[in-house]
């Protein structure tokens, strides 16, 4: 089953004070995602992410195209109930405590009483606020209010999340456990669709991402089918080396880094037999240190495409005149 379709969507943005006129920021995105994926939606600052997710949450409207959400228009009471939402900038009742505004969230969503209570205390425990769970939002960092965010987004135990950014304003540690929070959504079934530029993160979460660059998709899929796992060279660290040992290897090297105490780093084409040169350089002397092949990671690929596409049709967007 589907959790999220959109076809063709666009909007154009009305920019200009004297004469106003549209502005492409999403031109013609069409996208799936089925239930139960986590599906990253990559792309540069201003690419058109944050206006994706504010159209499938209906915070602003279409130009054009059409969106499914769980079989659903966007703003269907249904997805209301079963959909969470992280916005980029969660803006909270500062004078509330997290405690606060989350129990008045949640009596929205009709828990009462204990049921409300057990919730807030869960999810607050889930996304690591402790004490300053009563400490009122003006007081709370930029993480803790981060997982705040979270915590509301996660308050009717949604089917499917929407989280803009979600990693923003964490530190590492607040990083980790906001990637864990994704994965046990995922492990109980919710689809998750973030947006992100830490591709890192992305790398280590989704099992789909698309890339947005200037309002376009240029990209979308496995990041095992995007990223070549061919072998792109090997690097090896040898410890006991000198000049002349490496010299045996000739121009079989294609770069060789000193690493101090006689410790080399050491890069091979693809297409040399590893074996063979460690076996050459440990006749004269030398111990593996390490062996790792070379492969293109999710942020070569990210900004292979995001150059390729700079100063390409989608630069200039003004929507022409008709
Ligand atoms: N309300 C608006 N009016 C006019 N232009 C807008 C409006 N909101 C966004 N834009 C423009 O639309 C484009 C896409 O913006 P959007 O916020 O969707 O990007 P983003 O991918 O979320 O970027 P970031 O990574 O910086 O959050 C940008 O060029 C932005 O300046
Ligand atoms: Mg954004």
């Amino acid at each position: 089953m589907l959790a999220l379709e959109t076809d063709r969507l666009t909007k154009d943005y009305a920019v200009g004070f004297w004469r106003r006129r549209p502005y492409r920021a999403l031109d013609g995105l069409s996208l799936q995602v089925e239930a139960g994926e986590v599906f990253g939606l990559l792309g540069p600052n201003g690419a058109g992410k944050t206006t994706t997710l504010k159209l499938l949450m209906e915070l602003i409207y279409p130009t054009s195209g059409r969106i499914a959400i769980l079989g659903h228009p966007p703003g269907h009471p249904e997805v209301r109930r079963r959909a969470g939402f992280l916005p980029e900038a969660p803006y909270f009742y500062d004078y509330l405590t997290a405690e606060e505004l989350l129990s008045y969230f949640a009596g929205l969503f009709g828990l009462r009483d204990g049921a409300r209570r057990a919730r807030v205390a869960a999810l607050l425990d889930l996304v690591g606020i402790g004490g300053e769970r009563r400490l009122a939002l003006r007081k709370c960092s930029k993480g803790m209010l981060q997982r705040v965010g979270l915590a509301q987004a996660l308050l009717n135990e949604p089917d499917l999340v929407f989280l803009d950014e979600p990693m923003s304003g964490l530190d590492p540690l607040g990083r980790r456990d906001v990637r864990a929070i994704v994965l046990g959504l995922r492990d109980r079934g919710c689809t998750v669709v973030f947006s992100s530029h830490i591709l890192s993160d992305a790398e280590a979460l989704c099992s789909r991402v698309g890339i947005l660059v200037g309002g376009r998709l240029v990209a979308a899929g496995r990041l095992s089918d995007m990223l070549a796992f061919e072998v792109e060279g090997w690097e090896l660290v040898m410890a006991g080396l000198d000049e002349a040992a490496l010299g045996a290897l000739g121009s079989r090297v294609r770069r060789a880094t000193p690493l101090g105490g006689g410790r080399y780093a050491i890069e091979l084409p693809p297409v040399d037999d590893p074996d063979c040169a460690v076996a050459g350089l440990r006749a004269r002397g030398g111990r593996l240190v390490s062996l790792n092949p070379m492969r293109a990671t999710l942020e070569d690929y990210f900004v292979r495409q995001v150059e390729a596409r700079a100063g390409g049709p989608a630069a200039g967007r003004t929507v022409p005149e008709r």
